[in-house]
């Protein structure tokens, strides 16, 4: 059985660019009257207190949400996410963490549903334990699996309302969880094209995220957006995390401008050395609207909109190969 457990690192920056990418998808789903499902097949406990012991062991939080809390001049999709670890903080002191199902139910409505998958078994009974305690409307809307999340979205695809957000968040503790994701989301786009899959990754000293990546990138006929933050050089040793990353394959029309707009200002505030940098990229097009093309039409050349510091990674490319 993992060790990994997400209390350690809860709010720290890997949490932060993928919460702040996870509530702008939430937003733009709700937007719409028609229901949506959100598939969490990596849910963690749901819920985490940064002034225990474990958060407080490594204090990852506080070169993350630590660095934001209380930081007034927040650009738009910043203020998104800050609202949502405020409403788990309303007497103003930070003291909790939502992971991404507690995230997600605040966006449900009547009719939403939320599938979460946990595979340790300690973690899926804290979650099942924390969505009981969060009422009822929360019980109606979300169930728990404590069997395997990868397998479980196979059974879910294509989801009733034909609208879904699917978050994909190993912990990649074991190295297969790299090819695990690709498959996942090549057997999920065959059952449902059309859904928005969000899939987070390390950035790492090792081959296998810049792999991941390229091979992401390179899935033929979809359209997608690709954002990393690093926040430091790697570490000597290898260990650590440096930064992350967050593939989104159908991403609405808005999510580019709104990252291109809070890059920069998440760069400044969470960087720690000169080796701190971001990418945003997408399949080519300036996305806009909500005809953009789907499945299926030509590729078209990936641009790099901006990159900061040696951390930033690789150089702009030309077209893709189908
Ligand atoms: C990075 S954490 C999830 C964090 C959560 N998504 C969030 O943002 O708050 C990854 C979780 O996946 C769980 N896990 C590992 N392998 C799994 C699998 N095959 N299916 C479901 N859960 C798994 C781990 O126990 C761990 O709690």
């Amino acid at each position: 059985m993992f060790s990994y457990r997400h209390a350690f690192h809860a709010g720290n920056h890997a949490d932060v660019l993928k919460h702040l990418v996870l509530v702008q998808l939430l937003r733009y789903l709700a937007q719409k009257d028609t229901p949506f499902w959100v598939v969490d097949t990596h849910a963690g406990a749901g819920l985490y207190g940064l002034e225990g012991e474990w958060a407080a062991k490594r204090s990852e939080f506080a070169d993350g949400i630590g660095r934001l809390w209380g930081r007034a001049d927040a650009p738009p999709a910043v203020v998104d996410y800050l609202d949502e670890i405020r409403a788990l903080n309303p007497e103003g002191r930070l003291r909790h963490y939502p992971g991404s199902p507690f995230i997600a139910l605040r966006h449900l409505r009547e009719r939403d549903r939320l599938r979460l998958f946990e595979m340790h078994p300690t973690e899926s009974r804290v979650l099942a334990g924390n969505i009981g305690e969060a009422g009822r409307e929360a019980q109606k809307r979300a169930i728990v699996d404590a069997g395997d999340g990868f397998a479980g979205l196979k059974a879910l695809l294509p989801p009733p309302p034909r609208r879904a957000l699917v978050l994909i968040d190993p912990s990649y503790e074991d190295k297969r969880d790299y090819a695990r994701v690709l498959a996942a989301l090549r057997d999920a786009l065959s059952r449902f094209a059309t859904g928005c899959y969000a899939i987070w990754y390390p950035l790492v000293q090792r081959p296998e995220p810049a792999d991941l990546a390229r091979r992401l990138r390179n899935q033929p006929g979809i359209r997608w957006l690709h954002a990393t933050l690093s926040v430091r050089h790697p570490s000597a040793d290898g260990l650590g995390l440096h930064g992350s990353g967050m593939f989104v394959v159908n991403p609405p029309w808005t999510l580019q401008a709104s990252l291109r707009e809070c890059l920069p200002w998440l760069l400044a505030a969470l960087r720690q050395d000169d080796g701190a940098g971001f990418t945003l990229e997408t399949d080519g097009e300036e996305p806009h609207g909500a005809g953009a093309a789907g499945p299926g039409r030509k590729p078209a050349a990936r641009v790099r909109v901006a990159a900061s510091g040696p951390g930033a990674g690789r150089a702009p490319r030309g077209p893709r190969r189908p």
